[in-house]
C-alpha cells in the first residue's frame, strides 16, 4: 500500500450506491486537496463490466458529475492488500466483506456512515428497487460519508 490513502467503496451491485460513494469522494478530496486512490466494486455478481444504473448516473449528474464511464466489478481478496480502507454502504455488504476479508488483512473495513457523529451503525438505504428520490437520498448519504472520511485521512496525514 502506498503513502497515499487508498479507498474502496462497496455495495451489492456496483451499480447505484458505490459509485455514488466513489464520484462524492473523488469530488471531496479534490476540493480539500487531498490525494487519493479511489475505486468501487460489488459483493454480487449480476451486473458485472456494466456500467452504474441511469438513475445513479442522474442523480451524479444533476451534481456536476460523470459517472457512466466505469464498469462494475466484484470486490476480490486482493482488495485486502490494495487498499487502506474498505467501505461498506450497507450492514450486509458490511457483513459480506468480513467473510471475504483474508485472515491477514490489511485494509481497515468500516461501515460508510461510522464515519460520521451521529450517524453510527446506519446503512445507506438500497435505491434499487425504491422512486428516484432514493437515489437523492443515497447520494445525499454518500457525500456526509465522503466528507467525513476526507476529513480523517487529511487530519491524518498531517500528523505523518
Ligand atoms: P447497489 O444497488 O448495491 O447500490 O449497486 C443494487 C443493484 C442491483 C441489485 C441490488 C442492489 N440487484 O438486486 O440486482
Amino acid at each position: 500500500m502506498s503513502e497515499i490513502p487508498a479507498v474502496l467503496f462497496v455495495c451489492l451491485g456496483n451499480i447505484c450506491r458505490s459509485p455514488l460513494a466513489e464520484a462524492a469522494f473523488r469530488a471531496a478530496a479534490k476540493r480539500e486537496g487531498l490525494e487519493v486512490h479511489v475505486e468501487s466494486a460489488g459483493l454480487g455478481h449480476w451486473h458485472l463490466g456494466y456500467p452504474p444504473d441511469p438513475r445513479a448516473q442522474a442523480v451524479a449528474r444533476r451534481n456536476g458529475i460523470e459517472i457512466g464511464g466505469r464498469k462494475a466489478r466484484l470486490v476480490t481478496p486482493d482488495d485486502f492488500d490494495r487498499f487502506n480502507h474498505i467501505i461498506g454502504l450497507d450492514a450486509e455488504n458490511l457483513a459480506g466483506l468480513r467473510r471475504l476479508a483474508p485472515p491477514d488483512a490489511r485494509a481497515e473495513v468500516s461501515l460508510l456512515l461510522d464515519h460520521v457523529p451521529g450517524r453510527e451503525g446506519q446503512s445507506v438505504t438500497d435505491p434499487y428497487y425504491e422512486e428516484d428520490s432514493a437515489f437523492d437520498d443515497a447520494w445525499r448519504d454518500a457525500c456526509e460519508g465522503a466528507d467525513a472520511l476526507v476529513a480523517r485521512l487529511k487530519a491524518e496525514a498531517s500528523v505523518r
